[in-house]
């Protein structure tokens, strides 16, 4: 089984999650406890007082320092101690860890691994979620899974024509073969399934108004450990991007997840769907939203009782692996050589 990948950003929450409250998360195993600073930043400290391990998030927020809930060590944004009950010594070791976190695309990022390595150069992007020109429906849900499931999930979506018939499947999704890339010095896969010719089904049928049968695009480029972007396009058949690049008489979706592992056998699942239509349609948003949870949900299912079934089974299973599951195992692949490559990564600091 791979392991963690550490030394990365992970998405941790949504911005819009994060305010003057305590908030609790675990992070690839790690328990951390969120809060916005006065001045708006996003703090992240490790979730447990260095004193008796009570979690600070069920403790106080005293301005920007946070009271512990239990006997009163209090913290400041950077984690050190300022103040301990019934001595004015403060020991030099009373210090929680804090976490770089950058808040970026609506999302809190947060660098899991050693700290002084974190580089906000090196977190991908989703502008959609941020973009005037784009209205996004996001949400989040709890998976009782392992994220690799979720990530083979994703990069193949021949399954939609069976777990989401009716929603966004189609038998043209399945019965389309993919192309795939891998970028192996950037570690980026790239999988497409262009449909000249397909049903439209209801996910965007409904959010579109188109009638009749589309060309639809779905390009996805997964960019490891966290982020998976699918680029999707829905035409009516035959209508194609201009010479020049421009492709005014297509509806564009931006479907974004963002793949963060709880613990070993649990993820958070961010989804978040951005259209280039119907901007101000509340209507539309609340089907998209409705629709695209729905088949979140679906996958959740699905990838829930896989888990079970591979908690159950002995070693050495083997798969049988067929040409859908060439971006899958790409992914795969990269997910092994970051998280093997770390040792070495962290021996040159
Ligand atoms: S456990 Fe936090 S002050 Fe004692
Ligand atoms: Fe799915």
């Amino acid at each position: 089984m791979t392991a963690f990948v550490r030394d990365q950003w992970y998405v941790a929450a949504y911005g819009q999650e994060i305010g003057r409250e305590l908030f609790a998360r675990t992070v690839l195993g790690e328990p951390l406890v969120f809060y916005r600073a006065e001045t708006g930043e996003v703090v992240a400290l490790a979730d447990r007082c260095v004193h008796r391990r009570y979690p600070l998030s069920e403790s106080r927020l005293d301005g920007d320092t946070i009271v512990c809930g239990y006997h009163g060590f209090t913290y400041d944004k950077v984690g050190t101690c300022v103040s301990v009950p019934g001595q004015a010594r403060i020991p030099r070791t009373a210090r929680v860890p804090a976490y770089p976190v950058v808040e970026r695309d609506s999302f809190v990022w947060v660098w899991i691994g050693a700290a002084d390595l974190a580089d906000e150069s090196l977190i991908p992007r989703a502008p959609w979620l941020d973009d005037p020109a784009y209205t996004t429906v996001c949400g989040m849900e709890p998976l009782a899974a392992r994220y690799l499931l979720l990530v083979d999930n994703l990069l193949d979506l021949s399954h939609e024509t069976y777990l989401h018939g009716g929603y966004i499947g189609t038998p043209e999704v399945a019965a389309t073969p993919i192309t795939t890339e891998v970028d192996e010095d950037n570690g980026i896969v790239y999988v497409s399934r262009h449909m000249d010719d397909a049903a439209c089904p209801p996910f965007y049928a409904k959010s579109t108004g188109i009638e009749g049968r589309i060309t639809r695009w779905q390009d996805i480029e997964y960019r490891p450990p966290c982020l998976y972007l699918l680029h999707s396009r829905i035409a009516p058949v035959g209508v194609l991007p201009e010479e020049d690049g421009s492709d005014p008489n297509a509806f564009h979706v931006e479907v974004v997840y963002a793949i963060t592992p709880e613990t070993e056998h649990s993820t958070h699942d961010f989804w978040a769907v951005a259209r280039d239509f119907a901007l101000d349609d509340q209507g539309v948003s609340d089907f998209l939203a409705e629709s695209n949870r729905t088949v979140v949900l679906q996958d959740v299912t699905a990838l829930d009782i896989l888990e079970k079934v591979i908690e159950s089974e002995p070693d050495g299973y083997q798969e049988l692996s067929v040409n859908i599951d060439t971006g899958g195992l790409a992914a795969r692949r990269i997910l092994q050589r970051m998280a093997a490559a770390e040792p070495a990564r962290a021996a040159r600091v």
